[in-house]
This record gives structure tokens, C-alpha cells and sequence, in this order.
């Protein structure tokens, strides 16, 4: 392990602080500016859908195993998953119909995303710290990390 190498917690913690301010730049633009809001939900949307399917394939299941109340935080982590998933599935669709605000559903994702996050800041990213091998904690680095059209490995 090198020393520039982050604790899970730090490096999941941080994926939620760079989707934050991904969401908050879509927010940011004026509904007129359609083609860029478009584009600033579709990376947000894009890199939020990444995170979750790195949590459901390389995390969650390690966290569930064998503890019925772990097993029960996971239950909650994927429904809250789904939650969100709709939600912007819903908001895609507004954008796809032409120029029309999305506050309403930006204020849906908020109370779901936002809870969320805290709850797994709190409940579930620490326990990795200490139980996920150095071999899985580098494949999710990698993969959060090489994601998007700045990656440069294979
Ligand atoms: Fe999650
Ligand atoms: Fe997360």
C-alpha cells in the first residue's frame, strides 16, 4: 500500500462531495440553456448510476454477508438505490420534452439522495475500512477513478 492510497470511507465519501457538485452545476443552469443542462444531468446522472453499480457489485454484498442486521442496511441501501434511479429516470424524461423546470423533482432527489448519503457515511462506509481486503479496495478505486471520458487505463 502506498501512502497516496485513501481509506474506502475517504474515497466513497468523496465520490458523494464530486456528485454534489455535479448535481449542483446542472441546478445551476438556466432551464433556457437546454442543450447544456441536458448535458450537465446526463454526466451527473451517468456518474451517480456508476457509483451505485460499484456499490452494488463490489461493496454491498461483502457488507451483507452473514449479519442479519447488516444484511437489513443493505435492504434499505437498495431500495433508497431504486428510489433514486427513478426519480432521475423521471427528470430525463422532463428534460427529453423540451424546456421546463425540473425544481420539483430536483427537491425528490434531494430528500432521498441526501439522506442517503449521510446514511452511508455514517452506517456502512466505515466498516470497510476495516474489512474490505486491499485487493477489492483498489478495484473500487480503480473503477470509481477510471470512469468517464478521462480514462486512461484499459
Ligand atoms: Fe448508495
Ligand atoms: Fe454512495
Amino acid at each position: 500500500m502506498t501512502g497516496t492510497e485513501e481509506r474506502p470511507s475517504q474515497l466513497l465519501s468523496g465520490d458523494h462531495r464530486e456528485l454534489d457538485q455535479k448535481f449542483e452545476e446542472f441546478r445551476a443552469t438556466p432551464v433556457s440553456e437546454m442543450a447544456q443542462r441536458r448535458e450537465r444531468f446526463d454526466r451527473f446522472a451517468a456518474d451517480l448510476c456508476h457509483h451505485i453499480e460499484v456499490e452494488e457489485r463490489l461493496l454491498f454484498p461483502i457488507f451483507g454477508e452473514g449479519d442479519p442486521s447488516r444484511r437489513r442496511v443493505v435492504d434499505l441501501m437498495l431500495d433508497e438505490h431504486r428510489r433514486i434511479e427513478e426519480v432521475l429516470q423521471r427528470t430525463r424524461l422532463r428534460l427529453n420534452a423540451g424546456p421546463a423546470s425540473t425544481e420539483d423533482l430536483e427537491f425528490e432527489l434531494v430528500n432521498v439522495l441526501w439522506a442517503h448519503n449521510a446514511r452511508e457515511e455514517e452506517a456502512v462506509y466505515p466498516w470497510f475500512d476495516t474489512h474490505l481486503s486491499k485487493d477489492r479496495t483498489r478495484e473500487v478505486t480503480q473503477d470509481l477513478r477510471g470512469h468517464g471520458p478521462t480514462q486512461d487505463e484499459p
